[in-house]
């Protein structure tokens, strides 16, 4: 199993998401652990809560002091607390730009509706007034626009014809307590899970002309040139007790290949058997994927192997 998630709890009050998610963490087989606690109000009950569960918590000084000064205090702190991952749970501050540029795919949020309904504050009287039977949660990815990141999961609540907005918050409250822990495990599981690389390298791969899908000796491969073409990329998920899932791409040849394996170890291996035949295994079960590296590798074998005609086809494209 790798080494657990590493996440940052932003909070701005009471903290019972982060509760949920502290709780769950201490299930073994959580992917992830809660390194840190932090927010914008050093008074807020949350984080006293936290200290009380033994994690760790920073108490910033608030941002009225300066909000650059806050941002840059937080952005030190999460690096000397090495967090992978930022979970707001009621962090009630917007982001600024350059944090969300920084932490990219990496900060994910809870919303107490159905996104994309019912952006913002005061949501649950705006579903009420809205006439909704069904309200809800949402975890989602951070981006620059408010609450408005790729959706990762979602839950559905009733609203009851009697509900006033404080007794339906309550009650989504519950199912975000459910929801939260269960998505930030998938989403810190994300790059170890081989079914989930090989959807994000199958994405990559059809961008290409004629690209087919075939296997090599039972592992998932694109071909160059339709299904009949040769293969191009393959993927050897722990092939013969390695550790790594790899990508097998064609580099230019043995002397490039030993290089990159020589220089940059975390990043490229030698794969057992398909070494010897100009495979080099690019390692993908690892946090800090360059998926336009990936792109590019995919582009370069896929050059090596396809037919003359696509190639000169390709060629014309660029030139013209
Ligand atoms: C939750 O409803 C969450 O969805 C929203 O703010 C509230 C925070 O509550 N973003 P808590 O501090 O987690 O109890």
């Amino acid at each position: 199993m790798p080494d657990r998630s590493r996440v940052a709890v932003l909070i701005s009050g009471r903290g019972s998401n982060m509760a949920a998610l502290i709780y769950a963490s201490r299930a073994a087989s959580c992917p992830y652990e809660i390194v840190l606690v932090t927010g914008d109000r050093p008074d807020a009950p949350g984080l006293t809560l936290a200290e009380a569960e033994d994690v760790p918590v920073a108490r910033l000084p608030a941002p009225a002091k300066g909000k650059d000064l806050f941002f840059a205090a937080l952005q030190q702190t999460l690096e000397e607390a090495r967090v992978d991952l930022i979970a707001l749970a009621g962090f009630m501050r917007i982001l600024p730009a350059h944090f969300v540029a920084k932490w990219a795919g990496r900060i994910i949020n809870i919303h107490p509706s159905l996104l994309p309904k019912h952006k913002g504050l005061k949501t649950h009287a705006a579903c009420i007034a809205a006439g909704d039977r069904v309200s809800g949660a949402t975890v989602h990815l951070v981006s620059e626009e408010l609450d408005s990141g790729e959706i990762l999961g979602q839950v559905e609540v009733a609203v009851l014809p009697d509900d006033d907005d404080q007794a339906l918050a309550d009650r989504v409250l519950i199912a975000e307590h459910q929801l939260y822990p269960r998505i930030l495990a998938e989403y810190a599981s994300r790059p170890f899970d081989a079914a989930w690389i090989e959807r994000q390298v199958d994405g990559l791969a059809r961008r290409l002309p004629e690209v087919g899908r075939k296997t090599s000796h039972g592992s998932p491969g694109w071909s160059a040139g339709g299904e009949k073409g040769k293969l191009f990329a393959i993927i050897a998920d722990q092939h013969h007790g390695e550790d790594a899932i790899g990508l097998l791409i064609k580099a230019s040849g043995l002397d490039e290949m030993t290089g990159l394996i020589e220089t940059q170890p975390d990043k490229y291996y030698w794969p057992k058997y398909y070494g010897v035949s100009g495979w080099l295994g690019l390692k993908m079960n690892r946090r800090d994927v360059d998926w336009g590296e990936v792109e590019d590798w995919l582009e370069r074998s896929w050059r090596a192997c396809a037919p003359h005609r696509l190639t000169k086809l390709m060629r014309a494209a660029e030139d013209f």
